[in-house]
């Protein structure tokens, strides 16, 4: 029921994180090692995301944050009864596939992995918050990785919808929103972090990507088929790190060029959501001597196990020029290359700050997917400092959340259905870009340093009781 001037009755709101970035515990109960798991912090990060893996396990002297992480594999209940104080109805979080299958290609699943997420579950259910859980976000469990080359191979599929297969089974009667790939174009821009690619000299970089993405689709599909069998009232969703790309002139060849970035993402969706294969990406393939390997059955499961909401993931907008010298003035530190928009501003890893940009692309998910949306990211990564009264006053986050969900209920007003809003990270939680702590999205703050020095202490911040009041108003009152 659409309520007339503000959020639906049964809106979902939350926090959204993920498996990586929170539970520590990395071969903890039987885990194995993820590709996260290889990631420190620092200059050697960004190399490997975008595919350049030197060594299979950790190394010496270096720092790797997702090993401990804020060690919510030990203190889940503490940072639930937290978000139950905020009254979330939702906490979108993701299942480690390593916890399940260590190795990934196992013939029996962990035991003690599947009652971790149990418990967890249940957890949630005594306080009525849903879960909103992700299959994959950016960890592939590194047996895969090193065995078949990860999502290159074929044999991934298979090995996907097997772990989706058994997960659904064991958690039909707990978990009924789920999302297959978090922000799934993130594979284009690192490729190591969106599907454990690891690119060897000479290989042709666009060929295996692509080809990784098509086994990624089937395996989406798959995964909603499977879901669907097992859990009838499943809402099974795909997940896009979306963001409209604004051309930076009305020149015709920099509104082309916007379209087509664009499209560079819709690509993953118009798959996931109409079922085929978009005129665009043939005609990229085409002109970029791309070939891609498809089995026969391939189009008849896309076509007939597509998603039944569109998840995203809202940070930015990005600006495009065909200028070479308007390209020279482009936006440090986002993982999408992106043109300083003059008429805005930026975070201080550099992310541009659009909340107007948020109602835009929801409307244009919309406009193109006619499919209920569901924001499960956004929010500000910021500094946080801890003053002489032991609190965190944190208004620019509290503003950037304001803007951000006005812009929600304007876009509601527009038409557009809306499922809920998970903000990302409401407690502080490791930075995927970097690794660092201290890139802070959190209501709840966590004593850990980049260095992972702390007690791992929670505290509330100033935005604790912010949207404690938001949610208790249904949004009336931000
Ligand atoms: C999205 C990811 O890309 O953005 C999250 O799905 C990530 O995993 C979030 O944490 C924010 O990015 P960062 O780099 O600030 O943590």
């Amino acid at each position: 029921s659409k309520n007339t001037n503000g959020f639906p009755e049964e809106f979902l709101w939350g926090g959204a994180i993920a498996a990586n970035q929170t539970e520590g515990a990395y071969l903890k109960d039987g885990k194995g090692l993820t590709t996260v798991d290889l990631l420190p912090t620092g200059e050697k990060r960004f190399p490997i995301m975008k595919g350049n893996l030197s060594s299979f396990s950790p190394l010496e002297g270096e720092f790797y944050p997702s090993h401990k992480a804020i060690d919510f594999y030990h203190r889940y209940k503490e940072d639930i009864a937290l978000f139950a104080e905020m009254g979330f109805k939702s906490l979108r979080l993701s299942i480690s596939w390593a916890r399940i299958f260590p190795n990934g290609d196992d013939a029996e699943p962990n035991e003690a992995g599947l009652r971790f997420y149990d418990d967890l579950f249940d957890e949630l259910q005594k306080y009525g918050i849903e879960p909103v859980v992700t299959l994959a976000h950016f960890d592939v469990p590194v047996h895969l990785v090193e065995k078949y080359g990860s999502w290159k191979n074929r044999e991934l599929v298979s090995l996907f919808e097997k772990y989706a297969k058994t997960v659904f089974t064991r958690y039909k009667d707990k978990v009924k929103y789920w999302l297959t790939f978090n922000e799934i174009n993130m594979l284009l821009h690192l490729p190591f972090i969106g599907a454990g690619l690891v690119f060897k000299e000479g290989e042709n970089i666009q060929q295996v990507k692509y080809q990784a993405a098509h086994h990624q689709l089937v395996a989406s599909a798959l995964a909603v088929k499977a879901g669907h069998e097992i859990i009838p009232d499943a809402k099974i969703g795909c997940m896009l790190a979306a963001g409209m790309v604004y051309p930076y002139s009305s020149n015709p060849d920099d509104v082309f060029d916007a379209m087509n970035k664009d499209r560079e993402s819709f690509f993953f969706i118009d798959v996931q959501s109409r079922g085929e294969y978009p005129g665009f990406a043939k005609r990229f393939f085409r002109d970029n001597n791309i070939d891609l390997v498809m089995e026969k059955e391939d189009e008849e499961i896309l076509k007939k196990h597509t998603v039944d909401y569109i998840g995203f993931s809202y940070y930015s907008s990005r600006v495009t020029s065909t200028d070479p010298e308007v390209l020279k003035n482009s936006t440090g530190g986002n993982v999408f290359d992106s043109v300083s928009n003059p008429y805005l501003t930026t975070s201080e890893w550099g992310w541009t700050i659009d909340p107007k940009g948020l109602r835009i692309t929801a409307n244009q998910l919309y406009d193109r997917y006619q499919k209920p949306l569901f924001i499960v990211e956004n929010g500000l990564g910021a500094v946080d400092e801890v003053n002489s009264d032991g609190e965190v006053i944190d208004d620019y986050r509290v503003e950037y959340l304001k803007l951000h969900i006005s812009e929600m209920r304007e876009a509601i007003q527009d038409g557009v259905e809306l499922i809920g809003y998970t903000s990302w990270g409401p407690i502080d939680i490791v930075s995927a870009s970097t690794g660092e702590m201290k890139k802070r999205y959190g209501y709840i703050y966590v004593d850990r340093n980049n260095q992972g020095k702390g007690s791992l202490r929670r505290m509330k911040k100033k935005s604790f009781d912010w949207y404690r009041q938001v949610i208790e108003s249904n949004g009336e009152n931000i």
